[in-house]
């Protein structure tokens, strides 16, 4: 049965009945309080037809096998050496054989895959590599977690994971029929781990998905391990823009389906950043933030330019979050970037709404929120645009500058940081100034993260204080002149 490509009619228009049942996710304020709901496996089948493949001892595959059974989901340094180890031994004996799935990275494991491949939902385990009757006599099996945060062993227990498997010749026969055979490369992923969380779903995978896919054009199929329909109708624009078919929902389909090259996981280097040296087509975020304003038809590429356009200010938004963090005097904060010469927009994102929130953060020069994922929003400003990261108190340097600050600089945005003083927390509503919460952060910090989170980001809100806000809006106003 040959696979009619429905081209024109795409996710949106895919299971819409079920669209509206999965609303059950809020936005829970700090990522790691994030219990995934959803754990499941499956089995992906794949014949292996490359004559040049010749296969390993039995003995090799073993060892193989269980170093690469202790490394998996272990990010040591031990660990990455025994997978080169594993993979140079492989090289040595076996001339011009590839590895087939790659688990040294500190991310993500991903598994691209040429050959006669067979991909099946079977309750509890894997893809599977097969090779062709005769050249073999051993199976390799590989078990890979479709999550590219695998150092986060909170989550990464809970993520789907996917068993690809070579068998050897005589499990060739047993191999399943092919229902639906694809032209296009399939690339099977999970909407899963922290998915719900704006930074995740960029982060871990809209980035990773694009990275991956982005060198197909368009020509690929999109199997996805995971029923969420919720996050598939959220992200619609970005998927569509990615895939010219319908994606299969793997979790529901009882079919075989057959590729000549599939890929297994997903590339993803860090945190809102492509790491363009790695990348063989050479992407940047700067290619990313472009896909997103054709997906979302975005007008703006540049910011505000001085004097261009006569009698027009640039504008400023203020990312408002809706229960932590939350700016509390913005009444007196507005007037002064008006002061200042903003035309001021204040807008709180709408959970499922991406388009609209895109269009109101395109069309602003200089965005301002205080440190958490609404910030990841930035993605939708106009290159050489201003992202202003208000830094509560809580010793955050380090995430403030690696999961918003860098990836500004990556997508070509300005960056300005502001560190609010104690005065400007209101933890001195509910903390005595000589607290630990004030004298000694890293003493919280070592009672644990939830404890950290619940104070710093959960109850802490900011009041900025006029004088010295006042400062950062005139070096955003003098960068955009
Ligand atoms: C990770 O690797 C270290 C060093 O090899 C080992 O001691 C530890 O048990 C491993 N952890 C897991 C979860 O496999
Ligand atoms: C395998 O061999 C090729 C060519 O000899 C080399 O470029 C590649 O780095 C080797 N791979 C590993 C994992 O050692
Ligand atoms: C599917 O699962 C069953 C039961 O676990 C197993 O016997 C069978 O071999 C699996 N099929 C494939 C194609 O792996
Ligand atoms: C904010 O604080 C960090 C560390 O405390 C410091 O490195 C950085 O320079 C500060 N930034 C500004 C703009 O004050």
């Amino acid at each position: 049965m040959g696979y009619e490509p429905k081209l024109g009619k795409k996710f949106i228009q895919f299971d819409f009945r079920s669209f509206g049942l999965g609303l059950i996710v809020g936005c829970l304020l700090v990522s790691t309080t994030y219990i995934s709901l959803f754990r499941t496996d499956m089995d992906l089948v794949a014949l292996w037809k490359s004559s040049q493949r010749a296969s390993p001892t039995a003995t090799e595959t073993l060892t193989g096998l269980s170093r690469l059974g202790k490394q998996h989901g272990n990010v040591t340094r031990e660990g990455e050496t025994a997978t080169k180890n594993f993979l140079s031994t492989r090289n040595k004996s076996e001339g011009r054989r590839q590895p087939i799935c790659d688990l040294s990275q500190y991310r993500t494991d991903i598994c691209d895959i040429q050959g006669d491949i067979r991909i099946v939902w079977n309750g509890s385990s894997p893809v599977t590599l097969v090779n062709p009757p005769g050249t073999s006599r051993t199976s390799e099996s590989w078990e890979i977690k479709l999550y590219a945060r695998k150092a986060d062993r909170r989550v990464i227990r809970r993520v789907p994971k996917v068993k690809v498997k070579s068998l050897h010749g005589d499990q060739v026969e047993e191999s399943p029929h092919c229902s639906v055979t694809h032209a296009v490369p399939g690339v099977v992923f999970a909407t899963t781990g922290y998915v719900g969380n704006i930074f995740h779903d960029f982060s871990d995978v809209l980035i990773p998905l694009f990275q991956t896919t982005r060198q197909f054009k368009g020509q690929v199929q999109f199997l996805i391990a995971n029923n969420k329909p919720w996050w598939i109708r959220k992200y619609h624009h970005v998927l569509n823009e990615l895939s010219a078919y319908n994606f299969i929902n793997l979790e529901n389909d009882d079919r075989v389906h057959c590729f000549e090259h599939a890929i297994v996981g997903l590339q993803a280097d860090k945190d809102l950043m492509i790491d363009t040296a790695k990348s063989p087509e050479g992407l940047s975020m700067v290619d990313f933030v472009q896909l997103l304003r054709s997906a979302y038809s975005l007008k703006r590429a540049r910011p505000w330019p001085a004097g261009k356009e006569p009698g027009r200010r640039p504008r400023l938004l203020f990312i408002s979050r809706g229960r932590s963090r939350r700016f509390m005097n913005l009444d007196e904060i507005v007037p002064v970037a008006e002061e200042v010469g903003f035309e001021v927009v204040s807008a709180e994102p709408k959970f499922m709404d991406v388009a609209k929130f895109a269009e109101t953060v395109n069309s602003v020069d200089v965005m301002v929120g205080v440190h958490g994922a609404g910030l990841t929003n930035m993605v939708f400003l106009p290159t050489d645009a201003i992202l202003i990261q208000v830094v509560p108190l809580a010793k955050l340097d380090w995430i403030a500058e690696h999961y918003y600050a860098m990836p500004a600089l990556g997508m070509k945005l300005r960056h300005l940081q502001y560190n609010i003083t104690t005065e400007e927390s209101t933890l001195i509503q509910q903390y005595p100034r000589d607290h630990a919460v004030f004298t000694d952060p890293d003493s919280i910090r070592k009672e644990g993260w939830q404890k950290m989170a619940k104070i710093y980001l959960v109850e802490q809100n900011v009041r900025l204080d006029k004088d010295r806000f006042r400062g950062v809006l005139k070096e955003a106003i003098e960068l955009l002149n």
